[in-house]
């Protein structure tokens, strides 16, 4: 029987290799982690340690008869045919590239326990997302370190399921991609074992087989046309409200366009976009490309533009002042059906609001109050950040910002509501009793398009939607 180890039980990891030890029930899958709460959580019969539609019934299908969590990095690599590394790869934060590079302090030290522990010829599989040519650095520090004359073939299969349809993100790819060394026989053989794994349950015409740097490039490639796809649009959302135009359903009934990932909204968020494009900006600007860099660059740049215009929409409607108003946040995390706040536009539009003297009174249906202290009071890399966006700190987020278990808890004696995620739960509401119990006039800012705005205004509410006319 084949054993699979991979190293880093995170949004990722977590995921993936539960749906492998669900698809193949003849291969071992073992997940470990050095973060033993995390492990704990993913052992854990109530909460798993991340929350995503169908998971739990995948994870309790498996769990004890091929998939295991551990904390036992060393036995389980070691034991391990093929190793995925599925570790973060943040932006670097200080030294060379900071704000912008990935920091590869995690996947190096991954590297160096497989070449530490390893007994026997291994395929290593790079699962996080990486810059272009890691593969030809992690080949090093293994062959370098290597005991015994063992081989180690390095793979890139990088991952694109998105949060919240993680599940069926994998049971049904688009497709998979694997990246190797087909110039060699050991380097063929290793992409074939891998593609038998995912042939279990995904068409043969979806895995795409190519060369190392084609599969690492593509992944940040993939995420910077998704990003730039919302940011045209939120660039557009911009012109719209100021000329009372709405085109995202006409543009996107062009089949070369599509209708999918036309979504205006209050900026993106999540761990990735931002993290990666900045990588390739640090790629582009090493190969000496700074127009291309300069190009990807505004991606971010309109984002960011994005969620402050979001709160200068609201102060600015507000009279001017939110000074000591209470405004009801619904929704902190980056998007539905999720509890990642990594890089959520909430925490930018909290902080923005506090900063104008705002009381937020914040409901999420999966984000805990510790969370979003944590959150707000955090330290983030502050490149290319206006000043209000620093952390708050924690006696400022005491006092002017309560988490709230109920959506009209939150709206009760506010003077405004602003949607910032957009959980299926926030359409369904009953407007009517959040806004009798609002002081008025009663302002509602849909960041997400949620709500009927004309059903909205019908109540009495004043209503501005993202790329809507006022
Ligand atoms: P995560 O932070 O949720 O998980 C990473 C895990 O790796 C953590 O639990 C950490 O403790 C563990 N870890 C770090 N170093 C380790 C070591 N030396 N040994 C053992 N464990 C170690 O990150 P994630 O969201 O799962 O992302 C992982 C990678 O996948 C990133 O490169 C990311 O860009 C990429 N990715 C993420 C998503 C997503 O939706 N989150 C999607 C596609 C790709
Ligand atoms: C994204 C990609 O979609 C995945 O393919 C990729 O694997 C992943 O990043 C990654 O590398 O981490 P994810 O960030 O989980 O997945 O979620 P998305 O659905 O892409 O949403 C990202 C952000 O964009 C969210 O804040 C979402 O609300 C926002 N968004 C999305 C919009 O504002 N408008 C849209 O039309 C779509």
């Amino acid at each position: 029987m084949v054993k699979i180890c991979c190293i880093g039980a995170g949004y990722v990891g977590g995921p993936t290799m539960a749906v492998i030890a669900l698809k193949c029930p003849d291969i071992e899958v073992v997940v470990v982690d050095i973060s033993a709460p995390r492990i704990d959580g993913w052992n854990s019969s109530d909460r798993l340690p991340i929350y995503e539609p169908g998971l739990d019934d995948v994870v309790r299908r498996c769990r004890g008869r091929n998939l295991l969590f551990s904390t036992d990095v060393e036995r389980h690599v070691a034991e391990a045919g093929i190793v995925f590394v599925s570790v973060n790869t943040p932006t670097k934060t200080r030294g060379l590239g900071a704000g912008k590079a990935a920091d590869l302090t995690y996947w190096e030290s991954a590297a160096r326990i497989i070449a530490d522990v390893s007994r026997s010829d291994k395929i290593v599989v790079e699962k996080s997302t990486v810059p272009v040519k890691t593969a030809e650095a992690i080949e090093k520090i293994l062959a370098h370190n290597s005991k015994d004359g063992i081989r180690y073939q390095i793979l890139s299969n990088p991952e694109f399921l998105a949060e919240g349809t993680a599940v069926d993100d994998l049971f049904k790819p688009d497709r998979v991609l694997i990246g190797g060394r087909s110039e060699t026989p050991e380097g063929r053989a290793a992409v074939a074992a891998l593609k038998s794994v995912y042939a279990r349950w995904v068409p043969e015409d979806r895995i795409i087989t190519t060369n190392l740097w084609s599969a690492e490039l593509s992944k940040l490639a993939a995420n910077a046309f998704l990003a730039q796809r919302i940011s045209s649009v939120n660039a557009i959302s911009a012109l719209c409200e100021a000329t009372g135009a709405d085109v995202a359903n006409s543009i996107g009934k062009d089949s070369r366009i599509g209708p999918r990932f036309l979504s205006a909204s209050v900026g993106f968020g999540g761990s990735c976009f931002q993290k990666d494009i900045l990588n390739l900006v640090y790629i582009c600007e090493c190969y000496g490309l700074p127009e291309v860099a300069s190009y990807w660059r505004q991606v971010i740049r309109i984002n960011d533009y994005q969620k402050s215009r979001f709160v200068n929409r609201v102060v600015s409607s507000m009279f001017n002042t939110v000074a000591g108003k209470k405004v009801a946040v619904l929704g902190f995390a980056f998007k539905k059906d999720t509890g990642d706040t990594r890089e959520t536009p909430a925490i930018d539009v909290c902080k923005g609001l506090v900063g104008d003297k705002a009381v937020v009174s914040i409901y999420d249906p999966q984000v805990t109050e510790e969370q979003v202290q944590r959150d707000l009071a955090m330290n983030k890399f502050d490149w290319d950040h206006p000043r209000h966006l620093q952390p708050m700190s924690p006696s400022v987020v005491a006092r002017h910002v309560s988490v709230s278990w109920d959506a009209y808890e939150a709206a009760k004696g506010a003077h405004a509501v602003c949607i910032l995620t957009e959980w299926d739960e926030f359409r369904r509401l009953d407007y009517q009793r959040m806004y009798d119990a609002m002081h008025k006039p009663a302002f509602l800012f849909d960041g997400r398009n949620v709500v009927d705005p004309d059903r909205l205004r019908e109540i009495g509410f004043v209503v501005y939607s993202i790329g809507k006319p006022l």
